[in-house]
């Protein structure tokens, strides 16, 4: 007999009422009573599982062991039987059980139980907690945010290009890659030293100057130091890059985009949200609806500084003009003061990366960081310093060794234009989208400092 999804099942319900289909899946839970048993199944097609429902009395095609304590969760089977309504949702699905095969057995030391496993523990076990239905409904809201950043950039002419993994320089300048080597080399693979990639973003300015709009989606690596629920060594980020834009067109853009991913997310996974606002953040739901609604909010770094100043609270790093906003002052400004996703503007020239367009002030760059409650930081965005002088200037009064950014500097010589671009880290908006509070617990295997099973 042809397999079923279960998805087909629920999605095309009128169709199969009534007819006899096989399915095959893992045991969810398993529930006996006297005369009936109520095996939950799930083949990964749908979040929800299928509910199995098998008679005891009288169904003599039953393998008897199946209702003698052998069927436990982890076990996968496959069952053929009638698709009738379900008993407590007319509009859902269930199957009368004809016969059931167990096709693979799970040991009984399984550490997905029943009962609520914390996340931590979990983390010691990568390959198995994607069973969970956080992790289930995780990495289906994954898929869908994956695939709605690519429609929003389709459907505005960008590009997908794929920038180098593996590079020669340091992006962000602040010399917090990961070096490669290849031991039978010497260590000299390339010529030259080499390095895991912390950003695409000079080589999408490059692809940005033919093709007008790009972005990429991938890998991106970073040794930093940084210990805490939002930094991973190993993470996934999407780096749009415009030409003949500035910064505030690029913010239009970032802030397009946020809006598109959420709506299509909310569409797309309804089941996933609703768990996720259930059970780790209440009124998820509500609160994305209301961003992807409403106006984000916009504010002048040197005016955050004073509204921070004013708040009266005490913060662990002193705020000063000057200083780069720290997790708690980002915190205070989104969770407390605006409580929404906020652009902090013109940030001081000296705690940002060389590229950025110097602002006539001469103390501040055209860059934004977009802010959100609960996380913080999810997207770095800037207009670029396309005048060659200005940023070469820059670059020496920050001892750059030029010869590494030939290639960058050349932009600015063969028909440079205004530019910019910004960079959204994937699973930070993972965060953002579920209430999940540990990027840990967004990758199928987290790396982080310490961090590598
Ligand atoms: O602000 P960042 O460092 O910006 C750039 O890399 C620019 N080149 C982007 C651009 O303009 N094209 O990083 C961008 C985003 C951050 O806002 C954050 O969401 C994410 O990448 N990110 C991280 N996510 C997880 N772990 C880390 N260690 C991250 N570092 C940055």
């Amino acid at each position: 007999m042809e397999q079923t999804t279960i998805e087909m099942l629920k999605s095309k319900k009128d169709f199969y009422i009534g007819k006899t289909v096989q399915v095959s899946g893992w045991v969810k839970n398993f529930r006996e009573s006297k005369t009936t048993s109520f095996l939950e199944l799930n083949d990964g097609s749908t979040f929800k599982p299928l509910q199995i429902v098998i008679q005891k009395e009288g169904n003599t095609k039953i393998n008897e062991a199946t209702l003698n304590g052998v069927m436990h969760l982890g076990i996968a089977v496959t069952v053929s039987g009638v698709v009738v309504s379900a008993y407590h949702n007319a509009d859902d699905a269930e199957i009368n059980a004809e016969k059931i095969s167990i096709i693979g057995n799970c040991a009984t030391d399984y550490p997905i139980q029943k009962k609520k496993t914390s996340l931590e523990f979990l983390r010691t076990i990568p390959h198995l907690r994607v069973r969970t239905n956080t992790f289930m409904a995780l990495f289906r809201v994954r898929n869908a945010l994956s695939m709605a950043i690519h429609n929003f950039f389709q459907s505005r002419g960008y590009f997908y290009i794929h920038t180098p993994l593996i590079t020669g320089g340091d992006a962000e300048g602040a010399g917090e890659s990961f070096q490669v080597i290849a031991p039978d080399f010497q260590g000299d693979f390339f010529g030259a030293p080499a390095s895991l990639t912390v950003s695409g973003q000079l080589e999408a300015e490059e692809a940005a100057m033919s093709l007008g709009r790009v972005y990429t989606f991938g890998p991106t690596f970073r040794a930093e130091n940084s210990n805490t629920t939002r930094h991973a060594a190993e993470f996934w980020m999407i780096e749009a890059e415009a030409a003949f834009t500035d910064i505030d067109g690029i913010i239009d853009v970032a802030r397009d985009m946020i809006k598109s991913i959420i709506r299509e997310v909310l569409v797309k996974c309804p089941d996933e949200m609703a768990f996720f606002d259930n059970f780790y953040e209440k009124g998820l739901v509500e609160k994305l609806r209301n961003v992807a609604d409403n106006a984000f909010a916009r504010v002048d770094y040197t005016e955050a500084i004073e509204i921070l100043k004013q708040s009266g609270k005490k913060f662990n790093y002193p705020v000063e003009w000057g200083i780069d906003l720290q997790t708690e002052h980002e915190r205070y400004l989104t969770d407390e003061y605006f409580k929404k996703p906020v652009f902090v503007v013109n940030y001081p020239r000296d705690v940002k990366a060389f590229y950025m367009k110097q602002n006539s002030d001469g103390k501040t760059v055209a860059a934004t960081d977009l802010l959100v409650p609960g996380v913080g930081e999810i997207i770095g965005c800037s207009e670029r310093e396309a005048d060659y002088d200005k940023l070469i200037t820059v670059m020496k009064a920050r001892k750059m060794n030029l010869d590494n950014y030939r290639n960058y500097l050349d932009l600015r010589r063969y028909g440079s234009v205004t530019h910019s671009g910004f960079g959204l880290g994937l699973e930070r908006m993972l965060m953002y989208l579920t209430g999940i509070s540990n990027i840990r617990d967004t990758q199928l295997h987290p790396r982080a400092v310490g961090e590598l099973r």
